[in-house]
């Protein structure tokens, strides 16, 4: 499972990179205006510094709702790095772009999907990577992962070639299950990644060892 880091923050790019398990960066418009990074002279910028600390696929977000918009918008995008993948929201002229992009040998990410039926057109319109976001259904009490799961049977089922990127992804339990369920990617915080590091035993027992290497010189 490829590991990709939700945030526009590029000191926290730098440390998921440096651990060495990074495959690539999603961002969103929400992340970048966290960051602070407002305006598009700066979002561009910003865009290629993400590029030049990480080798993987950057996700670049469309602002446009209208095919003719998000053309133009993913087109200059894509055009910054090969690295960019252009991100198009989950709506009928998504849908129309996601299909017009893969026919031009652009890499897509359809965000903000909830159901298995969006994965379904996301795929057919040659989507590289489909975003269901399995913390925000778990925020309204509906089960994110089983969206993973069910995702994963369709794709199966048709070899599809689009990559479930496991988007939302809050936790160090979200990653393990999603790697369970079979998700080609997983987009979180670095704590969710860095999580994965934890377990008490391996504490305890360090601590052991250099106390006992600590006795006998
Ligand atoms: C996906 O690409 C989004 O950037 C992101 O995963 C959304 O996560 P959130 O629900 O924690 O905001």
């Amino acid at each position: 499972m490829k590991f990709f880091i939700d945030t526009a923050n590029l000191e926290q790019i730098k440390e998921a990179q440096a651990l060495g398990v990074l495959d690539g960066v999603t961002t969103n418009p929400s992340l970048m205006a966290k960051e602070g990074i407002t305006g598009q002279d700066n979002i561009i910028n910003h865009y290629k510094a993400i590029c030049e600390l990480v080798d993987g696929d950057v996700s670049a977000e469309v602002i446009s709702t209208d095919f003719d918009g998000m053309v133009k918008e993913g087109e200059a995008l894509a055009a910054l790095n090969p690295q960019i993948v252009v991100k198009l929201p989950m709506i009928k002229d998504g849908v129309k772009a996601c299909k017009y992009f893969s026919s031009k040998g652009i890499k897509t990410n359809v965000t903000l999907v909830f159901s298995v039926g969006q994965a379904l057109l996301a795929a057919k319109a040659g989507a590289t990577y489909v975003s269901p976001f399995l913390g925000r259904l778990d925020d309204i009490s509906t089960d994110g992962l089983n969206l993973i799961d069910e995702i994963r049977t369709v794709y199966d089922n048709f070899n599809f070639e689009t990559q479930i990127l496991a988007a939302s992804v809050r936790n160090t339990m979200h990653v393990v299950n999603c790697a369970k369920l079979g998700s080609d990617v997983m987009t979180g915080p670095l704590s969710a990644i860095e999580g994965l590091l934890k377990h008490p035993l391996t504490d305890s027992g360090l601590a052991k060892f250099l106390a006992d290497y600590q006795k006998g010189n």
